[in-house]
């Protein structure tokens, strides 16, 4: 892989322990959610560094001191299905965010990204997009988002994902060099169903139990 400036990688034991059990085939919905959940705080930790911050003013039970709040617009854009389990971790650490839901699935002949829900409103876009999505397999249902995202005029787009594979982030970070993309692990490839090895099976599937569907 070529140095990519926008890709941040998650290298922390929490991360690595946590993202063993969701690899794991052996490991059930409800904790599969569950630690999904806690490797999103974790991303969302360095994701959200750069948010702008404005001072006020506190008073502590001994005296008055300076303070900070966020002070700027945040959108996270969870893409459905498997994004929805990003969200509720996020809002915990940014409760005024706003919530904006795409909807896409991959065609499993075609591995394209087919779009079945957006509404994006005209104007107005948030300053800041954080795209939520476990898994960055070839990278077109995030080029998809980020387009949407760019289209209704966001500034600064950014992209957490749980699990990437290598050719589906260099292709991210060749079509939005401007976007920074949070990720836990990098995996080496795809297969012939373009399916992250050795990967995570489907995120969706596993956090929503549908594998038998
Ligand atoms: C998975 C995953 C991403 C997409 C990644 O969704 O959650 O959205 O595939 O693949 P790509 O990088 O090759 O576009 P899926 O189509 O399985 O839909 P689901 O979330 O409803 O299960």
């Amino acid at each position: 892989m070529d140095a990519m400036p926008g890709l941040h990688l998650l290298d922390h034991p929490l991360a690595k322990h946590h993202l063993t059990h969701v690899r794991s085939r052996d490991t059930q919905p409800g904790e599969f959610r569950r630690h999904v959940g806690e490797l999103v705080k974790l991303l969302a930790f360095d994701a959200t560094r750069d948010l702008r911050v404005r001072e006020t003013t506190v008073i502590t039970p001994l005296c008055e001191t300076t303070g900070h709040v966020i002070d700027e617009r945040v959108g996270l854009v969870p893409i459905l299905r498997a994004g929805l389990g990003m969200v509720d971790p996020l809002l915990t650490l940014l409760p005024e965010a706003e919530v904006w839901h795409l909807g896409l699935y991959r065609d499993e002949q075609t591995a394209r990204p087919v779009e079945y829900y957006r509404k994006l409103p005209e104007g107005n876009p948030v300053e800041t997009a954080i795209v939520l999505d476990p898994m960055l397999a070839t990278g077109g249902s995030a080029l998809l988002a980020l387009d949407a995202l760019k289209k209704w005029g966001v500034a600064r787009l950014k992209l957490l994902a749980v699990i990437a594979s290598a050719p589906g982030v260099e292709t991210v970070a060749q079509e939005f060099p401007e976007a920074s993309i949070h990720v836990c692990v990098v995996d080496p490839e795809l297969n012939d169903r373009k399916f992250i090895v050795p990967g995570l099976g489907d995120a969706g599937d596993r956090s929503f139990n549908t594998l038998g569907e």
